[in-house]
């Protein structure tokens, strides 16, 4: 132990951290892979063959023999104002876009104010429905509100004072004389599509594409609903962090960064360091757990045994959510929406660019502690958990957050395209993703 309080293990270079993988070496299973357990192929290992193996990670659905993988986006995908504006058209304005959580808008009345590619967006609570529109007056254009949050019986427009109702018609129009005919429903407000799971609420700006389901594919729709979903009487999850975090870099620096871990021995080192014990209960007692990946059409997925020899969090997890896997896993529902589950927590992340070089994540951590009607030492560990939960994300993401004017600044000064590892498989699959769509170049 050193003097600062660093333990000797902690110091090994990332390298040593990692452990080597050999046939048949102790990779463990989730409750769900019957596949494996019934000696079935994995459905990516049918189309692609077996599994590539690296150090520290399993990767299914990888058709290359090497590891060493392409980086097919070159810089220009990341600042280039061309290539940006066809990305939105063409990638990201037909997709869906989580921009609330329940709890926000919980009360009739409660609305929160998002901009999503440049429209400015109203979600609101109307009697218990989710609804939303675009931010603007149907007279003369103006911002409806401004306020990020509020709630209001009826939105007035701040300017002549047209009001609407919760369908966002107008109800109450100063001097209606001046623009007869005036018939009821006439002028409204313009409705964006809502789709909710759970506590969260997508929008999407494109009336013609297909659904939520339709459009993030059958395997992140089941990892959503059963992430996010209510069981019949269950009090399901309690939202315990809500940040809207701005970055200074293209909308894709942020999503790759939590598609590797990779960087967690460098870019987590003071974190780490501070709080050793903490860390572990995410990142098992001394050594990374193995990863395996999985890559699928519209999505990629990690699981990952982080936490599984924590006793600290087992114990947690039996008393307060007995049964519940403490197994972690990270959905990437392409283009934008990053989703995790882990036994206590879950978390939801939506990026949206703001311009080709800067982006906002809207970011909903969530705790699922089971029922209200506890005792008073369950009831305290429950108030523990949600703590720990909040500093332990916040910390990770203010260090993630160091890396991005870095990352930013060398894109738009490199020469060269770049590569990765297979333990980065699952940028190299997205990429592969966005240069398949039209106007999204390699
Ligand atoms: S612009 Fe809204 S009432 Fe005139
Ligand atoms: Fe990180």
């Amino acid at each position: 132990m050193r003097d600062d309080g660093v333990r000797e293990e902690d110091e090994a270079e990332p390298n040593e951290r990692i452990p080597e993988v050999r046939e048949g070496s102790g990779v463990r299973r989730d409750e769900g892979d019957a596949d494996e357990q019934q000696g079935r192929a994995h459905p990516a290992q049918r189309e692609h063959g077996p599994p590539r193996r690296g150090s520290g990670v399993i990767v299914h659905g990888v058709s290359r023999a090497d590891t060493r993988l392409p980086h097919l986006l070159d810089p220009e995908a990341y600042f280039d104002p061309a290539r940006h504006a066809r990305e939105v058209a063409e990638v990201l304005r037909p997709s869906w876009h989580l921009v609330a959580a329940a709890d926000e808008i919980a009360h009739d009345g409660d609305f929160v104010t998002r901009d999503v590619l440049g429209t400015p967006v109203l979600v609101r609570n109307a009697r218990g429905h989710t609804r939303a529109f675009v931010n603007v007056c149907a007279h003369r254009h103006t911002l409806l509100v401004s306020a990020p949050r509020g709630c209001a019986r009826r939105i007035r427009c701040p300017y002549h004072g047209w009001e609407y109702d919760d369908d966002g018609a107008v109800c109450k129009m100063p001097d209606a004389a001046c623009f007869a005919p005036v018939r009821r429903g006439s002028d409204r407000l313009s409705e964006l599509r809502v789709e909710s799971v759970g506590p969260l609420r997508f929008v999407c700006l494109d009336a013609a594409a297909p659904s939520l389901e339709a459009s993030l594919g059958a395997a992140p729709m089941d990892f959503l609903r059963d992430s996010f979903a209510a069981a019949p009487g269950d009090p399901g999850l309690r939202l315990a962090v809500s940040r809207v975090l701005d970055h200074p870099c293209n909308w894709k620096i942020p999503i790759e960064n939590v598609l590797e871990s990779y960087h967690v021995p460098l870019l987590h080192d003071g974190f780490v360091a501070r709080h050793p014990r903490v860390f572990r209960l995410f990142e098992g007692p001394a050594r990374p757990g193995l990863e395996e990946h999985e890559l699928g059409p519209g999505y990629s997925l990690v699981r990952d045994r982080l936490g599984a020899r924590s006793r600290i969090y087992r114990g947690l997890v039996e008393r307060l959510r007995p049964g519940a896997s403490v197994a972690f896993a990270v959905l990437h529902a392409f283009p934008n929406l990053l989703l995790g589950k882990t036994g206590l927590v879950r978390f939801a992340q939506c990026v949206l660019p703001t311009s080709p070089t800067t982006s906002r994540s809207l970011v909903r951590l969530f705790l699922d502690l089971g029922q209200a009607d506890r005792d008073l030492g369950e009831r305290l560990l429950a108030r523990i958990a949600d703590r720990v939960a909040a500093a332990l994300f916040d910390s990770l993401m203010r260090d993630d957050a160091r890396i991005f004017p870095s990352a930013q600044r060398g894109m738009e000064g490199s020469a060269q395209r770049g590569v990765l590892g297979l333990n980065e498989a699952r940028i190299h699959h997205f990429h592969a993703h966005l240069v398949a769509r039209r106007g999204v170049t390699a």
